[in-house]
């Protein structure tokens, strides 16, 4: 295993089975010491910028918080008020931040973005979201699945939705290094990138895990562990598609029906945020729009005993201090 300082992280696809794992494992025991209230500033004098294009809550929290626990100054660019994209080309802005800063998160639009800071900032990057991934996401997601289960690799772990966002893309990514078996529950025409997913059958085939892309909300639901959701439209999409892509993805909400398929046992994990009532701005335009309670989860799902979203939310910051820790540290 390649040590993981200096590193940056902008798809998992960089990463392999033993380094995702030892990024778990650090988070775990980051968590452990948080939770027992020791202080650990590894990182203190170190300055880190956040550059958001898009909204957020939960990474920009994570980051910020994170960073601030591991002793760091964090600074936050939000989609206005900097020069970046604007009157400044993203290489010309990666070479100054990368003159000021230890290390800098990218939140936005073109996983290009994301590179191309990388490539010439000199310092580690990490990839907040993109129109293609999300890879801090996973990492919480399948630490919270091994707080669940125990472990990752046999785990039945069934996405519904718009699986060719950056959650599926990246999801799919992370399984097939996993050993899991990933399937996907969508219409056809919102499955993953053909090529993509070539590439995760040929990484499952050494971790033994398999992944499967169906129509079938049957097939899909039953004996799975994990049911899991997103949006139905994501961030920087046009207004235009949320009609089509309502009526596409109906039958794919994660109900009752869903839940009862996968069994008592199973979990249900989002990240959020997530249409599950009108109790936002959103949600009760969608309500009088489309006359929908709610879109890819229903309330009863995502308030049940069987929801761990809650969990999964707060395992952003730990496994993002992870990522920091490894890629800025001394390890
Ligand atoms: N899950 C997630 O990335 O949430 P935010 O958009 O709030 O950061
Ligand atoms: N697919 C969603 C994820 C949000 C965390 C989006 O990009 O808006």
């Amino acid at each position: 295993m390649k040590n993981l300082t200096g590193r940056s992280f902008i798809t998992l696809l960089d990463y392999t089975t033993e380094e995702i794992q030892k990024l778990l494992n650090l988070a775990g025991e980051l968590k452990a010491k948080k939770r027992a209230g020791v202080s650990f500033e590894p990182l203190k004098g170190k300055n880190i910028v956040l550059l958001f294009e898009k909204d957020s809550t939960r990474t920009r929290c994570a980051f910020q918080a994170g960073g601030n626990d591991l002793g760091m100054n964090v600074t936050y660019l939000g989609p206005t008020g900097s020069q970046m994209g604007k009157k400044e080309s993203i290489k010309d802005t990666a070479r100054v931040l990368g003159r000021m800063y230890e290390g800098i998160e990218y939140r936005g639009y073109k996983q290009e973005t994301v590179e191309i800071l990388a490539q010439y900032s000199g310092v580690p990057v990490w990839n907040g979201l993109t129109d293609l991934y999300h890879p801090t996401q996973i990492l919480a997601d399948f630490l919270t699945i091994i707080e669940k289960f125990g472990q990752l690799k046999g785990i039945n772990f069934s996405y519904f939705g718009d699986a060719r966002n950056n959650m599926g893309n990246s999801l799919m990514i992370g399984a097939a290094k996993m050993g899991m078996n990933f399937t996907a529950v969508a219409p056809k025409e919102l499955w993953p990138d053909s090529s993509l997913v070539e590439k995760c059958k040929d990484i499952a085939k050494t971790s033994g895990g398999k992944i499967t892309l169906t129509e079938d909300v049957n097939e899909g639901a039953k004996s799975a562990d994990v049911i899991y959701t997103d949006v139905w439209v994501s961030m920087g999409e046009p207004e235009h598609v949320w009609k089509e892509r309502i009526e596409k993805l109906f039958p794919y909400q994660v109900n009752d029906n869903v839940m009862k398929l996968a069994g008592k046992d199973s979990i249900f994990m989002h990240c959020l945020p997530a249409f599950h009532n009108r109790k936002t701005i959103m949600g009760e335009d969608i309500y009088q729009k489309f006359n929908l309670d709610a879109l890819e989860v229903t309330e009863n799902v995502f308030e049940s005993d069987q929801s761990v979203v809650f969990e999964e939310a707060e395992n952003r910051l730990h496994t993002i201090k992870a990522i920091m820790y490894a890629t800025l540290g001394e390890e």
